[in-house]
């Protein structure tokens, strides 16, 4: 048994990540909404024993454009992911369940204690991805015109989990000591009160829910840039990487890893997922031509918008077949860095015409086209050049590349050692070898 083991997360979208999934996938025709069909995404991943079943999210429909969002259904019809996972939970044992809300729009009491809940409900199996958000849409269901500015956003995040980090160590592990014939329900010094006032949030209370089965759930979060990096270095413990090359990812994993010790922090204390999506057949050739059979299958507006959006920019009037002029990159991004550069850099190097450009950009991942054993070796050699801790999957098409993920892929790796053959852990943080916080009122050598 290999002793790096692969740690895998599933960013479950209904009917794939791919902007032509829901023209090409087998699932229900109402699987936005159908919770049988998640439970049943959840039990294929949980039966490829996966970390973590993930749901990104902005809470907002598009409210312009309607007539390409319509060939893209993405953000319109869709679950709110706590709930969504609270039903998961009850339908799993096994697996992670992460779900994504915003610093920007949420209150910390709100999040505090959802996720508190969410964590007890699963026995221990809650993530909280942490995001400042990245359009305008939701900035405008929240009282706003527009999103604050980036590193502004980021500023209030800090704060924001600065609360709900106190707001979770509320009650001690042991407070509720349920003591009949005393007739104490719980210890009243081990209950502690949050006192906080700082630029954005005040808040002076308690948590009313018992510290939970993971100490406090685990800490997602998916910022590239550098006040991004930085908050991952100081509270995440996973990250979801977006690096497209390989020397580029050991290059964030480095950056990233090697901030740790300003925090007081272990390499360890934070996992670097890869994003990976694989698209596995029993040859290449078979691999390939799947995903050019979907890449053919983005509609020429769902293109353009997708690619517009990431760079900031209105491209819907451009032709098609011509490289997209360097002038029409804004001067600065406010929305996702890391994209916002990945697209500019690719008109600034390859030259590309508009066409070419959104059939080749990938959103924050890697698409792998491959056999099983080709898969396998990609994700070991980032794994052993010190790219990644594992990869989260996001896949084109669900539930079918999904279902030959776990078919083919899992059985190779198992066979090569370096991945699990089952559950050995019962938390989230057990799967990825994450330790259970302290409480910060325990003394540490008591606790
Ligand atoms: C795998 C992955 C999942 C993400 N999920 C979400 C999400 O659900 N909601 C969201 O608003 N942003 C999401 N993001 C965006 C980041 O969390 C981050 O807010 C964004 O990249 C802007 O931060 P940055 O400028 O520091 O990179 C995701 C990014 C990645 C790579």
């Amino acid at each position: 048994m290999n002793d790096r083991q692969i740690h895998l997360g599933l960013l479950t979208h209904p009917t794939g990540a791919h902007p032509a999934s829901w023209l090409k996938s087998s699932a229900p025709r109402d699987a936005a909404t159908n919770i049988d069909y998640y439970r049943r995404i959840a039990a294929t991943a949980e039966q490829g024993l996966f970390d973590l079943f993930f749901i990104a999210d902005t809470p907002a429909a598009r409210t312009e454009k309607l007539h390409i969002h319509c060939r893209n259904p993405e953000f319109m019809n869709r679950f709110e992911p706590i709930t969504l996972l609270s039903a998961l939970a009850g339908s799993t044992q096994h697996i992670g369940l992460g779900a994504t809300a915003s610093t920007s729009f949420y209150e910390p009491y709100n999040i505090a204690r959802l996720f508190a809940s969410l964590d007890h409900i699963s026995h221990g199996r809650a993530g909280w991805n942490v995001v400042t958000s990245a359009n305008d849409y939701a900035a405008r269901n929240y009282g706003l015109d527009k999103l604050p500015p980036h590193d502004d956003r980021y500023v209030r995040a800090r704060e924001f989990y600065k609360v709900v980090e106190s707001l979770w160590d509320t009650w001690e592990d042991d407070a509720f000591v349920q003591d009949k014939e005393q007739c104490i329900n719980f210890d009243p010094d081990k209950f502690h009160i949050t006192d906080h006032s700082g630029k954005y949030f005040k808040v002076y209370g308690g948590l009313n829910i018992r510290r939970t089965p993971q100490g406090r759930p685990v800490i997602i979060q998916a910022g590239s840039s550098e006040v991004g990096k930085q908050f991952a270095a100081e509270t995440a413990e996973v990250v979801f990487a977006s690096d497209p090359t390989l020397p580029q990812a050991r290059k964030f994993y480095a950056d990233l890893k090697g901030r740790l010790p300003q925090f007081g922090r272990s390499a360890d204390s934070l996992k670097i997922l890869a994003g990976l999506s694989v698209v596995v057949g029993e040859s290449q050739a078979e691999a390939e031509d799947k995903y050019q059979e979907l890449q053919r299958m983005i509609h020429p507006d769902v293109g353009r918008m997708r690619l517009g959006a990431d760079l900031e920019a209105d491209l819907t009037s451009l032709p098609l077949d011509e490289p997209v002029p360097v002038e029409m990159i804004p001067q600065k991004s406010n929305f996702h860095q890391a994209y916002f550069n990945q697209i500019a850099g690719m008109i600034r190097e390859q030259k590309l015409t508009l066409r070419q450009l959104y059939s080749s950009y990938e959103r924050g991942k890697v698409t792998l086209c491959g056999t099983a054993a080709q898969v396998t070796d990609h994700m070991m050699e980032w794994m052993e050049s010190g790219a990644a801790d594992g990869f989260m999957l996001s896949f084109h098409v669900l539930p079918d590349d999904l279902h030959n993920f776990v078919g083919m892929v899992v059985p190779e790796m198992q066979r090569r050692g370096v991945y699990r053959k089952a559950y050995s852990g019962a938390t989230l943080r057990e799967h990825l070898g994450l330790a259970r916080p302290v409480n910060r009122h325990v003394d540490a050598v008591t606790a």
